[in-house]
């Protein structure tokens, strides 16, 4: 384990599982719909990669990349588009996919954004939840694991870019985000 960590909170055998379970949901949910997984960069990459090869039914599959917390720890309240979308998504059906949800203030603000662009449906997907640090309420379809109030890192979570390679979900020793 790295120096960094304090302990492992989702290990990869139970993200495997929880991937899989999702997957398996989402192939019910859509058959006959036209499924566009959107994943927001970067920390969704991981997640969606898992996702993806556990869902087996056709689908197109798409990135935004928005910026709240820039390199700090706390979110601005400020969404900013950094990478839009390529395809049109008028008269789909777009599942949102998260690393994690905090505020909400990101998820609520993609929501209404596709929304206005004629999606036929929009709903979100999220590997992680943390609800007590909730602002805005957003409903999610689709949820892995709810995670206490810690600051956590790794399948795709960042401290200040480091940390998305790590294969488990982990929380960070309070002495290297506090410093
Ligand atoms: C993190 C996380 C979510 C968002 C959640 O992304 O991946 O996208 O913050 O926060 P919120 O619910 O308070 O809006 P971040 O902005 O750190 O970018 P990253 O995915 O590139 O790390
Ligand atoms: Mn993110
Ligand atoms: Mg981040």
């Amino acid at each position: 384990m790295q120096k960094d960590i304090e302990k492992v909170l989702v290990s990869k055998e139970q993200l495997e599982e929880k991937t899989k379970e999702i997957g398996k949901q989402i192939s019910e949910d859509y058959k006959g719909k036209k499924l566009v997984l959107i994943g927001v960069l970067k920390g969704a990459f991981v997640f969606l990669g898992d996702l993806v090869r556990n869902i087996d039914i056709p689908l197109e599959i798409d990135f935004m990349a928005v910026s709240s917390y820039g390199n700090s720890t706390e979110s601005s309240g400020v969404v900013r588009i950094l990478k839009d979308l390529d395809l049109t998504i008028e008269g789909k059906d777009i599942l949102i996919v998260e690393d994690i949800i905090d505020t909400g203030l990101t998820l609520s603000y993609l929501v209404s954004n596709l929304k206005s662009r004629g999606a036929n449906s929009v709903k979100i997907c999220t590997l992680l939840d943390k609800p007590e640090r909730r602002k805005i309420d957003v409903e999610l379809k689709y949820k892995g694991f709810d995670i206490p109030d810690e600051f956590v890192v790794g399948y795709g979570i960042d401290f200040s870019e480091g940390y998305r390679n790590l294969p488990d979900v982990c929380i960070l020793k309070e002495e290297t985000y506090s410093k």
